[in-house]
């Protein structure tokens, strides 16, 4: 049994799950819902390591009544899910498909018929297709675009809605689906991925903007994933290295909206940025944040090379003779998320925080009926008691979500990583329990402590 006790982490907390509309709705293409750029990617052929799509993924667009039960039988009090905009939209703007609404309509209802609570992200990486052909986030008028989007989500769920996140991890959409390609959709430009940077910045404030006008007394938020680097020195260079890799990692998309700017001192890179920049952008980039969602899952190493225009390169620590290692390669060092929940601390523009991602893939099996995984239970164990060392010494964490309730299409990893507590039969979508999954209701006090 667990030493970690929930009370320690005091009444409000808020204990919840995550997951992403692509990565467990399938459906794809049921009910008017348009393609999305993660469509045309999956589809595209030889992008997704293991050759699995989204088509039907948990199938979650039919599964969602169980699903909730079970989530909320597991202890959780919240649910964080994202809206997939071609379901709402098609093209992207103009007509909406009433049908798609109404599916998240359902979803929220049933969320508080069981007493979890729906936290809502607006955008979790499926832009419509229909959009990426005008342009995607590389063209500004994406900016209209997303407010439009936003208008049509808050007024549909607004009534019964109170906490929402704009993005999921700006840095990790535009780094992989505009820089390096391995994402949808599939982009490798500098410029655009620098426009694109800059356009996501003026979006994020439009859609908080959308958000505030529209649902009063919303909770605003958005979410940004932190990655320590780790260098191998301590000389100048090593620390421009670290530096750099911040900037351009974690900062970029966090600082403008706190009216700090672009972080061009660490990353001169991204003074590529001001061929975008409009008179008033300082300004239309502001936020004024009620909460951010933190979001950690390892440390990288950064090395100081001197690659043009960076100066440094990141690539995975894998120090298996000290650390765990998970199914995705990542190292497991939960000192990371103690790491940056004091540093977004440290900004003091922010009331709350919540930790709205954290978790581990491993290669589970189903033996007799059970998945044993005590590799994931020690993982949450031991992040969770950095959340709990961080809210002791005064930095106001007021929740923490899985990533993820169940096992779901991990993005260019495709199905075979297993993120979920709980097992996800693809084959027939049988769902079962694992055992972190029972080890979280037993610390929660759910109803589905582990049997015997
Ligand atoms: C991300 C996303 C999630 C992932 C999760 C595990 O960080 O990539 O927010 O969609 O599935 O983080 O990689």
């Amino acid at each position: 049994m667990t030493a970690l006790r929930r009370e320690d982490f005091g009444e409000d907390f808020t204990w919840g799950v995550a997951h992403a509309a692509y990565q467990v709705e399938g459906a794809w293409d049921a009910d008017g819902k348009g393609p999305s750029i993660w469509d045309t990617f999956t589809h595209g052929g030889g992008r997704v390591s293991d050759r699995t799509t989204g088509d039907v993924a948990c199938e979650f667009y039919d599964r969602y009544q169980d699903d909730l039960s079970l989530v909320r039988d597991l202890g959780f009090g919240a649910q964080r899910f994202s809206i997939s905009w071609p379901r709402v939209l098609p093209t992207g703007t103009g007509r909406v498909n009433r049908a798609g609404l109404d599916f998240y309509s359902r979803l929220v209802d049933a969320c508080l018929e069981r007493g979890v609570e729906p936290w809502v992200t607006l955008y979790h990486w499926d832009l419509p297709e229909a959009l990426h052909q005008r342009g995607g986030w590389a063209s500004r008028d994406v900016v209209d675009w997303f407010g439009e989007y936003t208008g049509v989500v808050a007024d549909a769920l607004g009534d019964r809605v109170t906490r929402w996140m704009v993005f999921n991890e700006p840095s990790s959409f535009l780094l992989a689906g505009y820089l390096t390609g391995v994402h949808a959709p599939g982009v490798r430009s500098l410029n655009k991925f620098m426009a694109a940077t800059h356009h996501v910045n003026l979006a994020q404030a439009r859609g908080a903007q959308v958000l505030r006008d529209r649902v009063p007394g919303a909770e605003v938020g958005t979410t940004h994933i932190f990655t320590p680097p780790d260098v191998a020195g301590d000389s100048p260079r090593h620390r421009r290295a670290a530096r750099a890799f911040e900037a351009l990692v974690n900062r970029v998309h966090l600082e403008p909206s706190l009216g700090l700017g672009y972080p061009t001192d660490d990353a001169p890179l991204l003074k590529r940025i001001d061929r975008y920049r409009r008179d008033g952008d300082d300004q239309a980039v502001l936020v004024d944040w009620d909460f951010l969602g933190v979001q950690y899952y390892q440390r990288l190493a950064v090395h100081a090379l001197p690659v043009p225009g960076l100066g440094f390169l990141p690539w995975p620590r894998r120090d298996h003779k000290r650390y765990d290692i998970t199914a995705m390669g990542w190292e497991v060092n939960p000192r990371g998320l103690h790491e940056v929940l004091h540093q977004f601390h440290a900004y003091g523009k922010v009331p709350k925080l919540y930790v709205t991602e954290n978790g581990a893939a491993y290669p589970d099996e189903v033996v007799d009926g059970r998945v044993h995984d005590p590799r994931r239970i020690a993982y949450y164990e031991a992040h969770l008691a950095q959340v709990l060392k961080a809210k002791q010494e005064g930095v106001p964490v007021h929740g923490y979500f899985c990533w993820s309730y169940c096992d779901n299409f991990e993005w260019a990893a495709g199905l075979r990583p297993r993120f979920g507590l709980v097992h996800v039969d693809y084959a027939t979508q049988a769902r079962l329990v694992k055992d972190s999954g029972h080890w979280f209701s037993a610390l929660l006090g759910g109803e589905l402590a582990p049997p015997g």
